[in-house]
Order: structure tokens, then sequence, then C-alpha cells
């Protein structure tokens, strides 16, 4: 689809998550006011599930100057463990990829909330930490998948944990959030490359 007319009509929910693709070319435009970012973020963590309603999930929205200081982390982080040549090539990426988007949504999770829901529940104690995660990806998905219908491109990354102190010094956000992805999105510079599928046959089997 053309990456400038994305957001001309609306998209059906089935259409929305065919359409959601990762995008690693993207600009610091941004097709519709911040409010409205915000308003996705805020209808997705009051209506997506979590384990047992524990509403474990923490987000943190960056823009701007803001998000620009995120990735201005990772570069230092990755600077000083990686040799210089390949640094040079995560640099690029991130620049290009990362960096150069409108913003970055952090997805963090609540430690002192799944730690309560271990202590009450205790057969299922250490299920709380997967199901953390899975919350975490649900909320992960909803934002990806809205942004993409604003007519943002998006990517999923993990350079936690290197920067998960520098992170929470930065905003001061509290020391038992653990921060489980980064999301930088922009407006879309190029279509995203070609997925490989694999045959649904493999994947799903229907009986019945
Ligand atoms: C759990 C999970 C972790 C991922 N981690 C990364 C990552 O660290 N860096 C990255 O560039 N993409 C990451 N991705 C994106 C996948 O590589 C991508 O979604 C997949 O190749 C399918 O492509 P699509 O997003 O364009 O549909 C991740 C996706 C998932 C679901």
């Amino acid at each position: 689809m053309n990456p400038q007319k994305r957001n001309s009509m609306k998209q059906t929910f089935e259409e929305a998550i065919a359409n959601r693709r990762s995008y690693y070319q993207i600009s610091n435009e941004s097709p519709v006011a911040d409010e409205e970012i915000v308003r996705i973020i805020h209808e997705t963590v009051k209506h997506v599930p979590s384990a047992y309603n524990s509403q474990s999930t923490r987000i943190v929205l960056l823009l701007r100057e803001e998000h620009k200081k995120l990735w201005e982390i990772v570069k230092k982080v990755l600077r000083m463990m990686l040799p210089e040549e390949v640094y040079a090539k995560s640099e690029k990426k991130i620049d290009t990829s990362f960096a150069s988007g409108h913003g970055t949504v952090l997805f963090f999770e609540d430690t002192s909330v799944v730690g309560k829901f271990m202590e009450a529940y205790p057969l299922y104690a250490d299920n709380f930490k997967t199901w953390s995660q899975h919350t975490s990806a649900m909320h992960q998905f909803t934002i990806w998948t809205m942004l993409e219908e604003l007519g943002f491109g998006a990517s999923l990354q993990h350079y936690n944990p290197l920067i998960d102190e520098d992170v929470k010094r930065t905003w001061h956000l509290p020391k038992e959030w653990i921060l489980i992805a980064q999301m930088p999105f922009g407006m879309p510079l190029s279509a995203p490359g070609k997925k490989d599928m694999k045959p649904l046959e493999e994947r799903v089997k229907v009986f019945g």
C-alpha cells in the first residue's frame, strides 16, 4: 500500500491487522495531532485485557526531543560495548530507522503489581511472570496496529536490559518498572519488506 495514502480511509479491524508491518525507514512527520497518539494509548491501556485484570502494563510515550534522547542513550550504550565498525552500522540503522521517527512508545511491566499477585496466588506464582509478558505483548500489538491505523509506520525493538538504568534515571521512573520493549514510530518513507509466510496448513489445525 502507498505509505502516504494509508490514512485516507478508515480500515476495518481485519484490514488494520493485515496492514500492520515493521517499518524501518521513518521520518519525524506525523499524520495526526499528538493528542490522537495519546488517545489511542489511553484506549489501549483501558481496554486491553491483563492476567487476573492485574493491569500491570505501564506505558511511556516519548515525543520529539524526548524520543531523540532515548536513541542517544541507546547509541551511548552500544558505543561502549561494540567494536567500532560494528557500532558504525548500528548507529546508521538507529539514525534512519528509529531516531528519525516522531516518537517511541516504551512498554514496561510493574513488578510490584505482579509480585502482589504471586503472593496472593502462590499456586500460580511462576505463571504470573509469564502472564505479565503476555499482557505486555497484547498492549504492544494493539498499539502497533492502532499506530498503523493512524497512518504511522512502527517497529518493535529490544535494547533492554542494556538501557534500563539510563531510561529510568532520565525519566524518573519507578524502580519496580521493568522495560519490555521499545516501539519507534514515524511517517513511513518506504513500503515494508516482503514477508515470508509459512503455509497455513502447517500452522493451523481445524477439527469438527
Ligand atoms: C516478540 C517479538 C519480538 C521482536 N523483536 C524485534 C526486535 O528486537 N527488532 C526488530 O527489528 N524486530 C523485532 N520484531 C519484529 C519481527 O521481526 C517482525 O514482526 C516479523 O519479522 C514480521 O514482520 P512484520 O512485522 O513486518 O509483519 C519482533 C516481533 C515480535 C513479535
